[in-house]
């Protein structure tokens, strides 16, 4: 994703990461490749902060949510990540081992029976672990298929317990510029917000995600929770997450308060309506040289499309 300076900001033109750079250093990764790519991570130490449910990992694989597409390796996905607290740039993932995530709490408040705050393996340990394959979109065009482990975000509202009153859950990410040069970066509104609707966290594939490739997340994709909302672009999967709110008002999220012409609240897959500045048929399949059609709800409008009847005059599409 990239920022545009909107009038009245403070954005230096170089912190700008135009299209075509960002596309460079996407084709320079393909030419790397996967084993080049191991290499490189050979150099540097990724190690996680050690949790008391590590060894709680291999989850079992559900078997209704398969998907037809390859799984992407992690040599490539480890290595190609969105992370802004730590740079804008897709190879943070060295930068983002920075961050310390053990002991990390997640304080549920707002509109709920009785707000509190857990402690994240506490909170590993009492829900239905599993794993699930799923596709990923993000809304710069590329896609990947990842083997996620987590629970699903069903089962955490039964655990909040929200009021009849909550319309929407908000989720923040930690804040703290010293451990995420990105925060540093004071014309982005830090900390990451994004939200969805109560009937979308229901959703039987909203998904809260505190695995990997059959082991507990590594930091770069947003240890050590973040969600993963398979039918939405990628944006909406906000990462290390911190704070879970019921509101009865729309929040507004980190890219709508950014640039909310081209990030918006629903953000659903959609390869028929453009970005502003890009096309969304189709998408590159991460760490192949190739590109595919995307799919409306990212293939998953049998799970998703009822959510949205008669909410047709909302901007449903990113
Ligand atoms: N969450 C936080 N806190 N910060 C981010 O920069 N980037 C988003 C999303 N969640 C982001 C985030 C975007 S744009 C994408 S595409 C995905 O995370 C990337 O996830 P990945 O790095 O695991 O592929």
């Amino acid at each position: 994703m990239h920022v545009i300076r909107r009038k009245g900001w403070e954005i230096p033109e170089s912190q700008v990461t135009p299209e075509a750079v960002a596309m460079n250093r996407r084709s320079l990764l393909k030419g790397v490749g996967a084993a080049g790519l191991m290499l490189a991570g050979g150099r540097a130490a990724m190690a996680n902060d050690p949790a008391p449910t590590d060894n709680l990992h291999p989850y079992a694989r559900n078997a209704a949510y398969t998907v037809e597409r390859e799984i992407t390796p992690e040599a490539i996905t480890s290595r190609y990540n969105n992370f802004y607290e730590f740079g804008t740039s897709k190879g943070i993932w060295g930068e983002a081992q920075a961050l310390k995530t053990r002991p990390w709490t997640i304080k549920i408040d707002g509109l709920v029976e009785k707000p509190m705050e857990i402690g994240v393996d506490d909170l590993i340990a009492a829900m239905p672990r599993e794993e699930r394959v799923y596709r990923f979109r993000c809304v710069e065009a590329w896609g990947m298929t990842v083997p996620w482990s987590g629970f699903g975000m069903k089962a955490f509202l039964d655990l909040a317990k929200p009021l009849g009153s909550a319309k929407y859950v908000r989720m923040e990410t930690f804040l703290d510029p010293r451990q995420a040069p990105g925060q540093r970066q004071i014309w982005y509104p830090w900390p990451y917000v994004e939200a969805v609707t109560i009937a979308e966290a229901a959703n039987e594939l909203a998904f809260l995600v505190t695995g990997i490739y059959g082991k507990s997340l590594p930091k770069q994709y947003g240890a050590p929770i973040r969600l993963a909302l398979p039918w939405k672009y990628g944006f909406k999967s906000i990462k290390s997450i911190r704070k879970i709110t019921f509101t009865e008002e729309r929040p507004k999220s980190f890219w709508e308060q950014l640039q909310a012409a081209e990030y918006g609240f629903w953000a659903n897959v959609n390869p028929e309506v453009a970005h502003p500045r890009w096309s969304q048929a189709t998408e590159e399949v991460l760490g192949q040289n190739r590109r595919i059609p995307t799919l409306l709800f990212n293939g998953y409008g049998d799970y998703v499309a009822d959510l949205y009847k008669g909410l047709e005059k909302e901007r449903l599409w990113a």
